[in-house]
């Protein structure tokens, strides 16, 4: 990638047109090279809204990396907007909010950008919550929407709308519920600190390699709470969502209680998750499949009431 494209990140047209006056300049490349096609004064926004309207705005449109954050501020601020539209259906509002999260995640876990565009999950998982309740559609509309391959912000993501269904179920109060959601979003965040050879490598891994997987509590700790925003339970999920019930998991080999109960709900999810998607070395399971392992072969992992609440969720 030369110098100038990391500068500059294509962004979804679509998402321009529900956000009113964008805040951020767009770009086209022309050559090589970035060219400012619009600016923040009201003649460019208007030109913008313009073509929009029209459908004419068909070039490939860029930001600068500088501009990220307000960028996702304001594509995730329109969202609660998407959730109540009735013009749209449940479907594809899940899917054009799913799409946001897709496109924040992507972005932090593969260009390394800045962590303040996390920022915008709130928003995100808030219009997700709005676009259950509204459509009063449970779990099978994410089921509908999610993506199931393997990068390791899809899974993220997964998790997250996991832990916000759970939460929904368990009739939990709107805070408990954001932080579960948020937290199940960012349980994995210290993977970024691992290469892709590592992370997505084929064969077994030798013990160095484990080692540093493992390491991935730490460096997620390390990031929400440099974030500064989030809740300590948002934190004890990136640090204990590889504990075990029985005491046999990592880091800290906590058992029971020792773990927090959002993080017994983010390990239940998590490995659903796993299981019911593709991975490097083998097939999706069927849910029921995934399921039948979790509640037979790997019983003492999970808290035996949150791994029946979850069932409950999905059947
Ligand atoms: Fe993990």
């Amino acid at each position: 990638m030369s110098a100038t494209s990391e500068q500059y990140r294509k962004i979804d047209i679509e998402s321009l047109s529900s956000t009113g006056d964008q805040k951020f300049n767009l770009y086209v490349k022309s050559n090589d090279d970035f060219v400012k096609f619009a600016g923040t004064e009201p003649a460019h926004q208007e030109k913008v809204r313009n073509l929009l309207k029209a459908g004419e705005l068909t070039e490939d449109l860029y930001i600068d990396v500088l501009e990220q954050e307000e960028y996702f501020k304001q594509i995730t601020g329109s969202l609660a907007s998407v959730a109540s539209d009735e013009a749209l259906t449940p479907h594809l509002r899940a899917e054009k909010i799913y799409n946001v999260s897709l496109s924040v995640m992507k972005e932090f876990f593969e260009n390394s950008s800045s962590r303040k565009i996390l920022n915008s999950a709130n928003d995100i998982m808030g219009a997700m919550q709005t676009c259950l309740e509204v459509t009063n559609q449970g779990f099978s509309l994410l089921a509908k929407t999610m993506v199931k391959n393997y990068p390791a912000y899809i899974h993220s993501i997964n998790v997250g709308l996991y832990c916000l269904s759970y939460a929904g179920k368990m009739k939990m109060a709107q805070e408990e519920t954001q932080i579960l959601a948020i937290g199940g979003l960012f349980h994995d965040l210290g993977l970024t600190a691992i290469s892709d050879e590592t992370l997505y490598k084929k064969g077994k891994l030798d013990m160095d390699e484990i080692q540093w997987m493992r390491s991935h509590t730490e460096e997620g700790i390390a990031i929400i709470k440099d974030l500064n925003l989030y809740n300590e339970e948002v934190v004890k999920m990136a640090a204990q969502h590889h504990e075990s019930f029985d005491g046999k998991g990592y880091p800290y080999a906590l058992a029971n209680d020792k773990i927090s109960y959002f993080s017994r709900v983010c390990k239940v999810a998590d490995v659903y998750e796993s299981l019911t998607s593709p991975v490097v070395y083998r097939k999706a399971m069927k849910p029921l499949d995934a399921l039948t392992i979790m509640t037979r072969d790997m019983k003492g992992m999970f808290d035996p009431k949150v791994l029946r609440n979850f069932i409950t969720l999905l059947t």
